[in-house]
């Protein structure tokens, strides 16, 4: 699956703040610390029910996949990862995080922070 063509927040309508997967994590982080990813819906939540719910939730830095959890009706649209920064080497630069949450009846939306390693 294609994650270019992915929607974003654009007009901060509820329909955009269902599924938009807006990241929560610190700023700044050190080189090669680990910290918390929280990604979960922008303010309105998405219903989880028979025929239309999200399917998976996934993070990426830049390119690279980090990890993605695959969802059911049954479950929350809401996950925190654990994710390793850049280790030495990194510091003063910018890690790029693209989220992304996948709804079965309105396709792949995406959210992207930066961070900056220390
Ligand atoms: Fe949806």
């Amino acid at each position: 699956m294609s994650c270019i063509d992915a929607k974003t927040m654009v007009e901060g309508t509820d329909f955009e703040k269902k599924h938009t997967p807006m990241i929560e994590c610190k700023d700044t982080v050190k080189a090669g610390e680990i910290f918390e990813v929280k990604i979960h819906t922008a303010g309105v939540e998405h219903p989880m029910e028979d025929g239309h719910f999200i399917q998976f939730i996934g993070l990426r830095m830049g390119d690279l996949p980090l990890a993605r959890v695959d969802l059911t009706q049954y479950a929350k649209p809401e996950v925190v990862f654990y994710i390793k920064a850049p280790s030495e080497g990194h510091e003063g630069s910018v890690m790029k995080l693209t989220s992304y949450m996948y709804c079965n009846l309105h396709g792949i939306w995406k959210y992207e922070k930066e961070i900056k390693i220390e």
